[in-house]
């Protein structure tokens, strides 16, 4: 099948990049014009609760708040074809059947485009000169997503039109939905009133929620079965239905409910049309789920059906989402000499930050939205791209993460959105979990200055009855370091740190135990050096934030500690040429000279030098030279090399997986900004930016194909160098990669970075950069900062000067709340 590219299209692209599409940073957009992508291209709807996945052939689901337990459409991970079921439409003129997003009908368009914007997604396709305009998004503080959909006779004669919607809807559960069918095949429920499609399995019963789907118009017939509509032998392709050219009107009992709205109507010649559809999900309290004859109580169903039944309406609420987003990115906004590096800071990398904030690790094409909460780890690091954008959200996160830490510092490494309760089934042991905490109420003081936070009382445990201020949930974060450590002095690694797939105490030979909550060694000898350094980096903080409050015993205690570690360091941590990664469970090293495979390893390379430890003594840089001979390769730097190639029961996972991919000699991108940022320490402003511009979606937009996830996010994981498929990249949106890059290019590499005190300026960028310009909103002011680089320097600020008045050193005060103020830098 041959699909038609921008060639044929009437308005020719704008600095068009690759076969698959553009950025369109006006509009701040991903334009993609194929639709027959590498692998779906993905976006994601809602900002607080509820939320949609669309591909860019309107593939993916919707969910309220937990992709599992509130799942309201039905989506097949792992589908042939990939990526099938979605909120589809079916436009059918005579016996022609297209698509607005080209699938699920897969007629060849005349025209094609999928705009992914921040929030919505627009597409706009064409055939026989009918045009379709669908609009996908939430709206602010909505518990719908609303679909606007205009269609356009572009002859000059009248038209003669059909239009199906169709979405399948997931009986709530998303796991019983795809395993439960001897229940499943009998519970399903609909009802339909008027152009209202009403999904209320189990409503009668427990749940106090319902769905629905409705367009703003008369329909003239529906359908609600999914073999009616389909054909019990038919994909989505070519239900019958709409081959047929008539609704079926089907009432589903049990089966596959469905939800399908039939619209026949006629286009004048040059008319458009518009329907708004809406997709809501209702709470009914107790007391309100039924009418006084024990009917469904639809109030809640039809103000929010009639909130968004007007294209005024509509118009409003895009315009209030595009604010909503201008908001939050204005933040830190850059000008600067590479568009691509613009684009990333200022809309795709915040964007990014924003959705792993909502989603943390649990629905993405990667992620089934069923296996895995919060985790603690994780929604820690997260926190680092947001603090700027959403202080209170991110506030009441670190206090919903830290409830789940118990007594000793040690946490469940992962916790339930819904209930915000800790994930026994998993449990806790991961030691390098609790230091995370550190970071991220470090991370939101410096940004907000809000020091109260420390003074919340937070339960332990989720035990209102052990309930502490946060600043002691930090004493115990830190302490449970001091109290775990092994034979050399350095931290105890539990069942792992960082990585996941570092296993050291889970010798598995059962291809039934998972590696990580299968312990069987006592876990007494096996250390961390990458632990190590993070100790003492975060921990620096803490003593830094304990001096601050006058805390003066505490900060001293603290600080003995951490010269410790950096002794630990320095007799067991340094193997020559790079730091050692750990010591397996027989006291053996990790990332050694020593080893065959495996001999260095990334994560220690970037935490004990932004620990600070050999930027005086040359072991800072030789570690990078080393990073950079032996790691880096043109697709980024992967986390070990050589990579294993059997697999070793006492290294668990990691050595599970084929030779290049995922933690096994992969390009772990979450991982690298570490070594950016490292770079920047040591002052190499053009290796800093080199290793960033080999993972930003931006500047990898010419890999597209060989990328294969989206060019405007960053993936999980690249395979590596020793991979049989290098470069090509994996599970991406969900990642801590968003915001470590993020949180290095922004506050390292462009060098604009919050203190307690004030904005440090010190950039660190490559020599040939001239110059850029930053607008930092701060703690309520805003800063429009000015760096020039005449001498052509990586690091080093000579001079600065506020309102014009030259100032010493490189720290900008906190200004009053709402003024403005001009900042100029000039590096040599
Ligand atoms: C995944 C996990 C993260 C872990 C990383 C490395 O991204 O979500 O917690 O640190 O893998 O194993
Ligand atoms: C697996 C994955 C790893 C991920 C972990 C999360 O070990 O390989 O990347 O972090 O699962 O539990």
């Amino acid at each position: 099948m041959k699909i038609t590219t921008s060639k044929k299209m009437p308005e020719k692209p704008p600095n068009k990049q690759t076969e698959f599409g553009y950025f369109d940073d006006e509009h701040k957009e991903y334009v993609i014009i194929d639709p027959k992508t590498p692998y779906p291209w993905i976006n994601y709807l809602g900002n607080d609760g509820f939320y949609s996945l669309i591909s860019n052939t309107t593939g993916g689901y919707t969910f309220y708040k937990d992709a599992k337990f509130r799942r309201l459409t039905r989506y097949r991970y792992n589908n042939v074809p990939v990526d099938s079921g979605g909120k589809y439409f079916y436009i059918r003129e005579g016996g022609c059947v297209w698509s607005p997003g080209w699938k699920p009908a897969q007629a060849p368009l005349d025209q094609y485009q999928c705009r992914h914007g921040l929030g919505y997604s627009r597409f706009l396709s064409s055939k026989r000169q009918v045009h379709c305009d669908l609009t996908c998004f939430v709206p602010l503080g909505t518990r719908a997503e609303v679909q606007r959909l205009r269609l356009s006779n572009r002859t000059e004669a009248p038209k003669k039109l059909q239009l199906y919607s169709l979405l399948e809807w997931c009986l709530w559960n998303a796991e019983d939905d795809m395993t439960n069918f001897q229940r499943n095949f009998s519970t399903g429920e609909v009802e339909v009133d008027g152009s209202h499609i009403y999904h209320k399995t189990e409503y009668r019963e427990r749940r106090d929620h319902y769905a629905f789907y409705s367009v703003n118009s008369e329909i003239q017939g529906f359908d609600t079965d999914r073999e009616a509509f389909l054909g019990l032998y038919n994909g989505f392709e070519a239900p019958e239905a709409v081959t047929r050219g008539r609704a079926g009107n089907s009432i589903a009992h049990g089966w596959s409910p469905i939800a399908s709205h039939f619209l026949e109507f006629e286009l004048g010649p040059g008319e458009t049309k518009e329907w708004i559809f809406v997709l809501g999900y209702v709470e009914n309290p107790a007391g309100e789920k039924w009418t006084a004859d024990g009917g469904l109580n639809k109030t809640r169903a039809l103000q929010m059906a009639a909130d968004f039944d007007s294209g005024e309406k509509v118009t409003r609420a895009l315009a209030a989402l595009a604010d909503y987003w201008q908001n939050l990115l204005d933040a830190y906004q850059i000008s600067g000499p590479d568009t691509r590096l613009n684009r990333m800071v200022n809309i795709w990398n915040q964007y990014q930050c924003m959705v792993t904030f909502n989603f943390s690790r649990s629905a993405s094409f990667f992620e089934s939205g069923i296996g895995r909460g919060m985790g603690f780890r994780d929604s820690n690091q997260d926190l680092l791209g947001v603090v700027h954008m959403i202080p209170e959200r991110a506030r009441e996160r670190i206090l919903d993460i830290a409830a789940t830490q118990f007594e000793d510092g040690s946490a469940y490494h992962q916790y339930q959105p819904l209930t915000k309760r800790g994930n026994a089934a998993i449990g806790k042991n991961f030691n390098d979990d609790p230091l995370w905490l550190i970071q991220s109420t470090l991370a939101y003081i410096k940004e907000t200055g809000d020091f109260d936070i420390l003074e919340e009382s937070v339960p332990f445990d989720n035990d209102p009855a052990k309930a502490n201020s946060l600043f002691a949930h930090l004493t115990a974060s830190f302490d449970h370091v001091v109290n775990n450590l092994g034979p050399h002095g350095l931290p105890l690694i539990g069942r792992a740190d960082w990585n996941d797939c570092l296993n050291l105490n889970c010798f598995s030979q059962d291809p039934n135990e998972s590696f990580q909550t299968t312990e069987n060694r006592a876990g007494e000898v096996a250390e961390s050096v990458m632990i190590a350094g993070m100790f003492i980096a975060f921990g620096r903080d803490y003593v830094a934030l304990c001096r601050h409050r006058g805390h003066t015993e505490e900060a001293e205690r603290a600080e003995r500690h951490l010269q410790a570690m950096a002794t630990a360091i320095d007799r067991h941590g340094w193997d020559g040429d790079w730091f050692l990664r750990a010591y397996d469970a027989a006291g053996k090293p990790i990332g050694s000279h020593a080893n065959r495979q495996g001999r260095i390893f990334i994560e220690p390379q970037g935490f004990c030098i932004m620990a600070g430890v050999g930027l005086d003594d040359g072991r800072a840089r030789t570690a990078l030279d080393s990073v950079n001979k032996l790691l880096a390769y043109e697709h980024g730097i992967v986390l070990n090399y050589p990579a294993y190639t059997q697999y070793h029961p006492e290294y668990g996972e990691i050595s599970t997986y084929p030779q290049g991919y995922k933690e096994n000699g992969g390009v772990f991108c979450h991982s690298n900004p570490w070594i950016m940022i490292a770079e920047t320490l040591v002052g190499n402003g053009d290796r800093a930016f080199d290793y960033y511009t080999r993972l930003a979606p931006a500047f990898r937009e010419k890999h597209a194909a060989l990328h294969k996830t989206e060019p405007y996010v960053y993936a999980q994981m690249i395979a590596g160098k020793e991979a049989a498929t290098p470069g090509q990249a994996k599970n991406s949106w969900l990642t801590g990669t968003a915001a470590w890059n993020y949180y290095a290019v922004t506050q390292f590499i462009l060098g604009v970075r919050p203190t307690f005190d004030g904005l440090l300026i010190d950039p660190c960028i490559p020599a040939a950069m001239k110059g850029f310009q930053i607008t930092r909103k701060f703690r309520g002011a805003t800063y429009e900062i000015s760096v020039a680089n005449p001498a052509g320097v990586s690091r080093g600020v000579q001079q600065m000067w506020v309102d014009g008045t030259a100032v010493a050193g490189n720290l900008l005060p906190v200004f009053a709340p709402r003024s403005y103020h001009r900042v100029e830098v000039l590096l040599g």
